[in-house]
C-alpha cells in the first residue's frame, strides 16, 4: 500500500508542477520579450477609480517590463495556453540592430515617433522621458496601433535602460524659456540635462549616433558632442535641414512646382543668423542667379528677399498658431535617422564642427550640407559661395560663439 502510494505521487509530480507553475505570476519566472514597459501603479489608480498611492517617477522607472495590473490579470490565465500553443526552438532577439531611442516624449518627441513609425522606417523604438503620465499615455496610444504599422517593438519608460543598444538616440527633451530668462539661462538649463543623460545613454548605447533636436540645437550638439567624448562624426544637430525645406516650399509655392525640385540650402544657425544660399538655388540645374543675378539681395525688384525673411517668421509663427511646432520638424529628423540606418549618404544640411570650414576658427557647431550614413556624417560638402554668404557664415558662427563661450560643460 505504502509504495503503492509512493509511486503515485511520483507519477503525478510533473502534473502537480504544471499546476503550480500556473498559479506562480509568470513575472516571478520569465521575463516576456514583448511585453510592454507599463507601470502598474497608473493604471490601478485608473481601473480602481481612486488614488492609492502618489506616483513618483521613481515608481514609474521601477520595473520596465513588469506589465501592469491589467496585463498581468491576463496572462494568468494565457500562461498555460501559450505553453500549449508554442514550442520555443530559440530565443528572440532582444533589441534589433535599427534600434532607435527617442529621449522626450513632448511635442517634437512625439513627432518624430510618428514620422518614423508611419512611414515605417524603424521597427523597433524607444522613447525615454522624465514624465511618466504623458509617456505612457503616448506609448499605449503607439502600442495600440502597432497592429497598422507592421508592429513594430515600442518600449517607453523613464528608465533608461530601455534604450541599451540603440544604432540612433535623438535628444528632443529640454525645458522652454521661462518669464524673465535670458537665452544664455535657457540654454545653461538645458545643457544640464544633456550633461545628466548622455553618459547614461552611451553607457547603454556606446556605438549610437546622437541626433540633437532640442534648442538651441547647434549649441547642444556643441554640448553633446564635449560631454560625451564622442567622434565629431557621431554627434549631429538636426539644424537647418527643416529651414532649409520650408525655404525650398516658400519658393516652389511662389512658382508653382514641387518643393522637392527646388534645390536649395540654407545654411548657419538654426535660428535668426542662418543663411539662405540664394546663389545656389536652382531647378533641374537651371541657377536662379542665372536669371535674376540680384536674386536675394535687397535691390531685387522681385523681393525674393521677403522668401528667406519669412523662413525665419515661419517657426514663431507655427508656434503662435497651434502652441507648438513639432509636425515638420519631426519628419525632418525622420529623414536624417533614415540616412543614417539606410546608409544612404544623401545630403542634407546638419549642424556639424565648422571649425576650419570658410575660415571659422571657433570650436562650433553649425550647418552645412554633409553626407550621412551609417557611421554618421562622412563628409561635409566644399559649397562655392560668394564672399557676401561667407560673411554672413561667419556672422553666424560669432551669434552662436558668443553664447556658446559662457556655456559651462
Ligand atoms: N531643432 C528644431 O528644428 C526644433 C523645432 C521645434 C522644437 N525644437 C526643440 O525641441 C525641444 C522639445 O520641444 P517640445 O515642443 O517637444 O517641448 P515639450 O515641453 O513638449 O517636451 C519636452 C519634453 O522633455 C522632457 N524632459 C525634460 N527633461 C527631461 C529629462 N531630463 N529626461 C527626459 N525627458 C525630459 C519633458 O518631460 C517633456 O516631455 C525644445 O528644446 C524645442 O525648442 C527644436
Amino acid at each position: 500500500m505504502i509504495l503503492f502510494s509512493r509511486i503515485l505521487s511520483i507519477a503525478s509530480l510533473p502534473k502537480c508542477v504544471t499546476w503550480a507553475m500556473c498559479r506562480i505570476p509568470r513575472r516571478s519566472f520569465r521575463r516576456n520579450f514583448h511585453r510592454r514597459s507599463l507601470p502598474p501603479t497608473i493604471l490601478s489608480e485608473i481601473f480602481a477609480g481612486k488614488k492609492t498611492k502618489r506616483i513618483t517617477a521613481a515608481d514609474f522607472g521601477k520595473d520596465a517590463t513588469a506589465g501592469s495590473d491589467l496585463q498581468r490579470a491576463v496572462s494568468y490565465e494565457t500562461l498555460c495556453l501559450k505553453e500549449e500553443l508554442l514550442c520555443k526552438v530559440s530565443e528572440p532577439v532582444g533589441d534589433c540592430c535599427h534600434k532607435v531611442t527617442i529621449v522626450g516624449a513632448g511635442m517634437v518627441g512625439v513627432a518624430i515617433a510618428n514620422a518614423l513609425l508611419f512611414q515605417r522606417i524603424v521597427s523597433h523604438i524607444a522613447i525615454v522621458d522624465a514624465f511618466p503620465k504623458k509617456l505612457e499615455g503616448e506609448g499605449m496610444d503607439y502600442c495600440h496601433g502597432s497592429v497598422f504599422l507592421g508592429d513594430p517593438r515600442i518600449d517607453y519608460d523613464t528608465d533608461f535602460c530601455i534604450t541599451s543598444n540603440s544604432k540612433v538616440i535623438i535628444l528632443a527633451a529640454g525645458v522652454r524659456q521661462i518669464k524673465g530668462e535670458t537665452r544664455l539661462d535657457l540654454v545653461q538649463r538645458n545643457s544640464e540635462i544633456l550633461k545628466n543623460i548622455v553618459p547614461t545613454l552611451i553607457s547603454y548605447s556606446p556605438n549610437a549616433i546622437f541626433v540633437i533636436v532640442s534648442n538651441p540645437v547647434d549649441i547642444l550638439s556643441w554640448v553633446t558632442w564635449k560631454v560625451s567624448g564622442l567622434p565629431v562624426y557621431r554627434v549631429i544637430g538636426s539644424g537647418t535641414h527643416l529651414d532649409s525645406a520650408r525655404f525650398r516650399y516658400l519658393i516652389a509655392d511662389r512658382i508653382g512646382i514641387a518643393p522637392s525640385s527646388i534645390h536649395a540650402y540654407i545654411i548657419g544657425e538654426h535660428g535668426d543668423s542662418q543663411v539662405p544660399l540664394w546663389s545656389g538655388v536652382n531647378v533641374a540645374g537651371v541657377q536662379f542667379r542665372d536669371i535674376l543675378p540680384n536674386i536675394g539681395l535687397e535691390t531685387d525688384d522681385e523681393r525674393w528677399f521677403e522668401v528667406s525673411r519669412a523662413v525665419i517668421r515661419l517657426g514663431p509663427t507655427v508656434r503662435c498658431l497651434k502652441g507648438y511646432s513639432n509636425t515638420a520638424v519631426g519628419l525632418s529628423v525622420a529623414d536624417i535617422v533614415d540616412a543614417i540606418l539606410n546608409n544612404t549618404q544623401r545630403v542634407i544640411p546638419v549642424s556639424t564642427m565648422i571649425q576650419g570650414h570658410h575660415d571659422i576658427c571657433h570650436e562650433t557647431f553649425l550647418s552645412l550640407p554633409c553626407t550621412i550614413g551609417e557611421n554618421g556624417i562622412t563628409n561635409i560638402i566644399r559649397m562655392r559661395i560668394t564672399e557676401l554668404e561667407k560673411k554672413l557664415f561667419q556672422a553666424s558662427a560669432n551669434v552662436v560663439y558668443n553664447v556658446q563661450k559662457d556655456v559651462k560643460t
